[in-house]
């Protein structure tokens, strides 16, 4: 017999290390069961633009009480764009989804996402976006720093050679310059940046699952995931 009750409408945190699948599995988990995805590594990759724009690196180094002081200047929304039915990035009014996608952002943005005013910003916009539940979140302390009370967590890992060679097969299709030694050593880098940061740093929290993808095909995983959520939603197979 079929049921009427409409299943329970719950929080779905997906976080893990750079460039395992996270924003794949999670876009399409929330095409499946019609929830929003947002990418919250998309927000500090916009803020990061931000400081690029604005000179505020000096080579590696950035302009810290500069950037404090113009945070209230910046303004990261999503849209949805019709075509793709997926939320893309805008920064005070401009579509940047494409150009915080570049090597330039990728090499910067743990040094911006390290920052304790800029994670209070962000975190508090991504608890807002998920007050009506009903959302699919993807970045590094979504199930630890927040969303604690999620109803789903899951803990994504893959080998770092593994996460290199997906990211350059990515950047390749999309027509943009990738060197794999360039772009291990980045993701090898940001891990490690991800991990010791003093504000949030990116750790598994008690009650998530844990998922190694590394020799999963993405059909494997978006079957896992489902799995879960089915069972964490009160739905019957
Ligand atoms: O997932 P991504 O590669 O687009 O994330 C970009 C950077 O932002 C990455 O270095 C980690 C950081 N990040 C974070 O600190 N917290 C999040 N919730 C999401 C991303």
């Amino acid at each position: 017999m079929k049921e009427n009750i409409e299943p329970r409408k719950i929080v779905i945190a997906i976080d893990g290390y750079a460039s395992c699948g996270k924003s794949t599995m999670a876009k399409e988990l929330a095409r499946n069961i019609g929830y929003i995805y947002i990418d919250s590594g998309a927000m500090y990759r916009a803020v990061t633009l931000y400081c690029l724009r604005h000179n505020l690196f000096e080579g590696e180094r950035l302009l810290v009480d500069e950037l404090q002081r113009r945070m209230d200047e910046i303004e990261v929304s999503f849209a949805l764009n019709p075509a793709t039915g997926r939320p893309e990035t805008i920064l005070n009014g401009e579509n940047v989804e494409q150009d915080i996608r570049g090597m330039a952002v990728s090499q910067r943005v743990s040094i911006v996402a390290a920052i304790g005013f800029v994670r209070r910003k962000l975190v508090a916009l991504q608890q807002a976006l998920g007050r009506e539940k009903g959302i699919v979140m993807d970045g590094r302390d979504i199930g630890t720093a927040v969303f604690p009370d999620a109803e789903l967590k899951i803990f994504l890992t893959a080998s770092p050679e593994v996460r290199a060679r997906r990211r350059v097969d990515e950047m390749t299709a999309k027509g943009q310059d990738a060197s794999y030694e360039e772009v291990l050593h980045n993701v090898k880098e940001r891990d490690h940046i991800d991990e010791t940061r003093a504000v949030d740093p990116l750790r598994r929290a008690d009650d998530a699952l844990l998922l190694d993808n590394s020799a999963m095909t993405i059909a494997e995983q978006n079957e896992w995931l489902m799995k879960q959520y089915r069972r964490v939603a009160g739905i019957r197979e």
